[in-house]
């Protein structure tokens, strides 16, 4: 009796952690559409969260898979990707979900370098557009303090890591993206205006006040809602709306 549940219990135990990861693939030196793959996972021989599983699956299952990844903490914003359905970070996102399978996708609308890996030069064209650096040509030579409150400013604007989560959940950004900022752009954007130290405001915001640049947000807030860092991109883009009016 005690042997038999004992065997159901392992049996459950196996069975509970057996997952299936249906994963896009594109090789574009391979002549042939995109297509998906189907990799059994066990969840007792890998680490619990997404990433874990793509690096076992490179490591054991299939070499060729490819995907990017750093720090496997939520730093980097390397691993960014859309885990069913959701623009999340791989290293984030636990596989310990109700569903067997979980489908994983590159970031939506962007263009495919191969397999799970976005092309984003687009995207950090356009983060050099916004000048993210210090404007003030009298930079001292020392420390360059700024006072608890004015560093308090900065606070849900300098964690953000630039993953794209949000910009690439952003309809907006879907058809304008050649055009449109996109939210994690104008969080930046965003970031630097508020900076007491800096003396560009005037400059930074004629670039934004800008039709396609800035007013294509219609605050539909998608980005705030996928942003695994709890930031609030569609927040700070009002905020620029706002200091438009009132400089
Ligand atoms: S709030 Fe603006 S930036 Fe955010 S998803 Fe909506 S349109 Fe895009
Ligand atoms: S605002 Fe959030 S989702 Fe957007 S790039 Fe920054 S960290 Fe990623
Ligand atoms: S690996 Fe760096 S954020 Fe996921």
């Amino acid at each position: 009796m005690f042997l038999k549940k004992n065997q159901n219990l392992i049996k459950n135990l196996i069975f509970n952690s057996q997952k299936y990861l249906r994963i896009y693939r594109w090789n574009p030196f391979i002549n042939q559409t995109p297509w998906f793959n189907v990799y059994p996972i066990s969840l007792t021989k890998c680490g619990p969260m997404v990433l874990d599983s793509l690096i076992f699956i490179k490591n054991m299952q299939d070499s060729t898979l490819t995907f990017r990844r750093s720090c496997r903490e939520g730093i980097c914003g390397s691993c960014s990707m859309n885990i069913n359905g959701i623009n999340s970070l791989a290293c984030l996102k636990s596989l310990n979900t109700k569903s067997k399978f979980i489908t994983i996708y590159p970031l939506p609308h962007m263009y495919v370098i191969k397999d799970l890996v976005p092309d984003l030069t687009n995207f950090y064209a356009q983060y050099k557009s916004i000048q993210p650096w210090l404007l003030n040509y009298k930079l001292p030579k020392k420390e360059f303090l700024q006072s608890k409150r004015d560093r308090l400013e900065l606070n849900g604007l300098y964690e953000c890591i630039l993953c794209a989560c949000c910009s690439s959940s952003c309809p907006s950004y879907w058809w304008n993206h050649d055009k449109y900022l996109g939210p994690a752009i104008l969080l930046q954007a965003y970031r630097w205006l508020m900076d007491s130290r800096d003396l560009g405001t005037k400059k930074r915001i004629f670039f934004l006040n800008h039709k396609m640049r800035l007013f294509r947000c219609h605050t539909i807030m998608n980005c705030s809602k996928v942003c695994p860092k709890s930031l609030n991109p569609g927040k700070a883009i009002s905020y620029i709306k706002y200091k438009l009016l009132t400089n």
